[in-house]
């Protein structure tokens, strides 16, 4: 694991050279994870919440949580798509309390999957995790094949700290921003993060939030934006094949989920 933590990027990308998807990424942190990890480093995920900070506990988050997380944020990506065309434009992309980057990875992939013509030009990481920030710009890296590489930001704050970063952003872009596994947190300050999107964001905004729990909290903050054009909202079960740390193999099981999706001009 030591050599694995000072060694991940080259690692991962050696690794998944033939097939550079995140889904590839995945099976290699599962490929990792030890006998013992679970009784070792499980319980310091505190449910997923944690702000990591040992290449142990990001191997564990990735193995325990990946394969969920996916599958809902591909189903939010699906309702996302089939209501707007994408094809020929030119995006950037905001995540949110982003950890390891699996939103920002997923939407490469399903991009690519999908043959959808969209350029992504940025990706701005917010996370206060600085290793899981760290293993997050590794991760786009080790899957964006195209050159020149889209540019990539990143801050290592809190997404309810106040945030000053407009002078980066131009209000001509597209931006789809990000939160996964994030707004259902009942410590985050849902005024702070929608006065950090109203302020630093202008222009036209799509907001892919996804959860396994706390419905509430996402329509809380979807219903801040008021004249927001929604596009989606769900909190239905789904039943997928997940990797079971504390069984150390794949296991069908049904999982939740509630999405919101909409769209707003600032
Ligand atoms: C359940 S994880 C989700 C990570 C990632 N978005 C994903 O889907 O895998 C929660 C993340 O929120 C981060 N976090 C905790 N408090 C936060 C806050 N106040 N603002 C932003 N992120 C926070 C944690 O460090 C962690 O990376």
């Amino acid at each position: 694991m030591e050599n694995m933590s000072n060694n991940y990027a080259n690692n991962v990308k050696s690794s998944i050279a033939v097939n550079p998807t995140f889904k590839a990424i995945c099976e290699f942190n599962i490929q990792q994870f030890p006998v013992d990890g679970y009784s070792r480093y499980y319980s310091q995920l505190r449910n997923g919440t944690a702000i990591l900070q040992t290449a142990e506990q990001l191997n564990t988050y990735l193995a325990s949580y990946a394969d969920m997380h996916q599958h809902k944020l591909n189903l939010a990506f699906a309702s996302l798509f089939a209501k707007v065309d994408f094809n020929n434009k030119s995006a950037e992309i905001i995540d949110w309390g982003c950890g390891q980057a699996f939103a920002s990875c997923v939407i490469i992939d399903f991009i690519k999957n999908n043959n959808i013509n969209l350029d992504l030009s940025k990706f701005t990481l917010i996370e206060p995790s600085s290793m899981a920030l760290q293993r997050g710009l590794e991760h786009i890296d080790a899957i964006y094949q195209r050159k020149p590489k889209p540019k990539t930001y990143s801050i290592n704050e809190k997404a309810d700290t106040s945030l000053s970063i407009k002078g980066y952003q131009s209000s001509s872009k597209i931006k789809i921003h990000l939160f996964s596994n994030v707004l259902d947190i009942h410590s985050l300050d849902l005024n702070q993060v929608f006065k950090n999107v109203t302020s630093n964001f202008d222009g036209l905004n799509y907001f892919v939030c996804v959860s396994p729990i706390n419905r509430l909290r996402l329509q809380t903050f979807y219903k801040m934006f008021g004249q927001s054009d929604l596009l989606s909202s769900n909190g239905s079960s789904i039943v997928t094949e997940v990797f079971r740390p504390s069984a150390m193999r794949k296991i069908t099981k049904s999982i939740s989920r509630v999405e919101y999706i909409f769209k707003t001009n600032l």
